[in-house]
């Protein structure tokens, strides 16, 4: 193989991201702007996000969802950066949150606490209380003790709480073995078995306001069939609860739909909506209120993760590309096995590829970002994670004190850094020593 045809095969393979991420001559670029190039202005590792990406991808449920009364709550655990939040709420959008600290992100980012539901299996008092506060839109609960403690709070407060219950399906894990939080096995959600006598009992308490449904099957879900089953699933609850005289305004569909890291297809989500919608409208629940809580469907495929290769270590079983970029700023390979394509962010046309792991100076040997991958670098040179925008920074952490990634967001022509490189002594600021 010719260098000519190196560099030809490296930018004709397709690009997770695409069509905001491309290759422009041998340069990999984001809304235009040329990875290397931020990277040397702002450091590593880095992430970069598109802001054009972001809006694309919510303008895909919006186009679907038009004409319906709905509200898409960007599920931001996700990423939770300010201006992706900002982004986000200036189109319209709420959120679905899962802590109180979540919420507080929200105001600041500009976003209404009315256009907020609250999810999780561990809400404590003081976070409901503060959402309380803040008047969102939903509880989503999640079990009976949960209400039981949500009522109290309401009371406390002199108001009644919103309340939608989680119902945890229980979709066969034999068919559809992606989804993973939504059988019976799983933490999430009351059983649907016992969704009923749970409404029957929230509808007593006088310190909730029953609203809703919810449920949430599982996430990184490539096929349209599970959400279908689980929406059938609610639409019979909706129909017994119902049915006692206890109303359900909105139902809640949760979120999960997949992207592409590598050659997974899972529907857009337009085709995904679509299909749900059809199926309410089947069924006679066309007039209902619709909520979504994707994730990573709006941010995954937005963002990169860029590293500087810092050593090239070839081995007699296998060659470490030593980056820096590690766990603690990308955990989900080491954490799930998930495979993150990645890339040279320039192509380096007459270097042969070779076959490398790449891995982060953490120590630990799971600290890997790829395995087994043909790139053709230099130290010095860049490389890009791909598919780093959802699940990213969001889980980094300061292992090894390691400070956090600086953040910077592509609009356009327009490059802003969102979030500044942590530095060093703000790891340590809260820590004491000891009089001795
Ligand atoms: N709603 C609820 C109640 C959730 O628990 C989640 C995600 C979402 C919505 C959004 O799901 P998405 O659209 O992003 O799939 N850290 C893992 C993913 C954990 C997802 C947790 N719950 C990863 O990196 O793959």
């Amino acid at each position: 193989m010719s260098a000519q045809d190196v560099a030809g095969a490296v930018t004709s393979r397709s690009l997770p991201g695409a069509p905001h991420l491309a290759w422009r001559d041998e340069e990999l670029v984001l809304e235009g702007h040329a990875l290397a190039e931020l990277a040397r202005r702002f450091g590593t590792p880095l992430y970069v996000y598109s802001r054009a990406a972001m809006r694309t991808a919510l303008a895909a449920y919006a186009r679907a969802l038009a004409g319906r009364r709905h509200l898409v709550c960007y599920a931001m655990k996700a990423n939770s950066n300010l201006a992706v939040l900002q982004t986000f709420a200036a189109a319209g959008c709420g959120f679905d949150i899962v802590s109180a600290g979540e919420l507080a992100r929200v105001l600041a980012a500009g976003g209404r606490a009315s256009r907020t539901v609250f999810s999780g299996v561990g809400k404590r008092r003081g976070e409901m209380a503060t959402a309380l506060e803040a008047g969102v839109r939903c509880f989503n609960v999640e079990s009976v003790g949960e209400l039981q403690v949500l009522d109290e709070v309401a009371r406390a407060h002199g108001v009644r709480a919103p309340v939608s219950l989680r119902v945890n399906p229980d979709v066969d894990a034999g068919t559809h073995p992606y989804i993973s939080t939504g059988l019976k096995s799983n933490k999430f959600g009351v059983a649907h078995a016992e969704a009923l006598a749970t409404y029957r009992r929230a509808a007593e308490l006088p310190g909730l306001r029953v609203e809703g449904i919810d449920s949430h099957i599982g996430s990184q879900i490539t096929q349209v069939e599970p959400y279908l089953d689980a929406l059938d699933r609610l639409l019979d609850l909706v129909e017994a609860v119902e049915a006692e005289g206890i109303p359900l305004h909105h139902v809640d569909v949760g979120g999960g739909l997949g992207i592409t890291y590598t050659d997974e297809a899972p529907p857009a989500a337009d085709v995904l909506v679509s299909r749900l919608l059809a199926r309410m409208d089947a069924r006679g629940h066309g007039h209902r209120e619709v909520l979504l809580e994707p994730g990573r469907s709006l941010v995954g495929n937005a963002g990169v993760l860029v590293t500087e290769v810092l050593y090239l270590k070839p081995g007699e079983v296998t060659n470490f590309c030593i980056v820096d970029a590690a766990m603690n700023d990308l955990t989900r390979p080491a954490l799930y096995d998930a495979y993150m394509a990645i890339e040279p962010c320039v192509v380096r046309r007459h270097l042969p590829p070779r076959r490398w792991d790449v891995v982060g100076p953490v120590c630990e040997s799971g600290d890997w970002l790829g395995r087994q991958r043909d790139l053709a670098v230099h130290v010095g040179d860049h490389l890009a994670v791909l598919s780093a925008g959802a699940y990213g920074m969001a889980m980094a952490s300061n292992y090894n004190t390691r400070p956090r990634a600086a953040e910077v967001m592509v609009d356009g022509d327009a490059v802003h850094l969102v979030r500044e490189r942590e530095r060093v002594a703000e790891l340590f600021a809260g820590e004491r020593l000891i009089e001795t």
